[in-house]
């Protein structure tokens, strides 16, 4: 395992129905291996972004072998996502913003019959034209009546469990949902439920409302999603 990955506890518990593995790092690692295809696919670009990249791949191969298999090459698959292992659902997430920077990966044994999704992201101010883009006006709402000083985390909350739940989602229909396709329900109170909200057909593919978890700690947001086709 590379020096500097830790198995995480706290996300495992996000996953509260499935087994799972799950490593982070608190920094980026920038001399983490890569396999020669990894390395091929990422070699041009910036220095951050490889970094990123080669944790996250880190991260998801400890996740892997804790999980008592052989991490070999993870390649870039369709849509983006990492071309998991035959029987393994996994998610990778990277953050780096205002002095903070987090990797973490997560991955269970499946067959074929859910997907997992994790997301964290730092708890910041977002431009009004990228919030009106993520949270719905339902949500919005719901946002308003809190108290002034819970919002911009609020807003983060609904924009990691929708990613959460895009990159679990993707696993299962390779397919594409916007941000406006699924909505936060209760964000005021304990509840932690995602409900469509409308009739996108790639979502009757899938066991829905979803419940997410989330963590909230050191100015992250950490969101787990696990989702099942209907
Ligand atoms: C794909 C997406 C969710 C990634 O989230 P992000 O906050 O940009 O970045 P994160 O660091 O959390 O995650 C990046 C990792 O996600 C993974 N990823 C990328 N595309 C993916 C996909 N289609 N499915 C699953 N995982 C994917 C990759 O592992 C990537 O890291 P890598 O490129 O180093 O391997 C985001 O870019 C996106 O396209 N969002 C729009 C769709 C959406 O969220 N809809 C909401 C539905 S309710």
């Amino acid at each position: 395992m590379v020096t500097g990955v830790f198995r995480s506890d706290a996300i495992e518990s996000l996953f509260p129905e499935v087994e799972t593995a799950a490593f982070e790092s608190p920094e980026m690692l920038p001399d983490a291996p890569l396999f020669p295809e990894e390395q091929a696919f990422i070699g041009n670009a910036v220095v951050g972004r490889r970094a990123e990249f080669a944790t996250g791949r880190a991260c998801a191969r400890a996740a892997i072998e804790a999980l008592g298999l052989t991490a070999g090459s993870i390649p870039v698959g369709n849509g983006r996502m990492p071309d998991w292992p035959e029987g393994i659902t996994a998610a990778i997430t990277h953050t780096r913003r205002e002095g903070r920077e987090y990797v973490a990966a997560v991955a269970a044994k499946t067959d074929g019959s859910f997907g997992i999704g994790l997301d964290a992201e730092v708890i910041q101010t977002l431009k009004d034209g990228v919030r009106t883009m993520i949270v719905t006006e339902a949500e919005q709402s719901e946002i308003d009546a809190l108290d002034p000083g819970l919002h911009n985390e609020a807003v983060i909350r609904v924009f990691s469990a929708k990613e959460a739940f895009y990159k679990a989602q993707y696993a299962l229909t390779s397919s594409w949902v916007g941000f406006g396709d699924m909505a936060l329900t209760g964000l005021s109170g304990a509840a932690t439920t995602l409900v469509p909200t409308g009739s996108l057909a790639v979502l009757k593919q899938l066991s829905l409302p979803v419940d997410y978890h989330q963590i909230l700690s050191n100015g992250l947001v950490v969101s787990g999603v696990t989702v099942r086709r209907s």
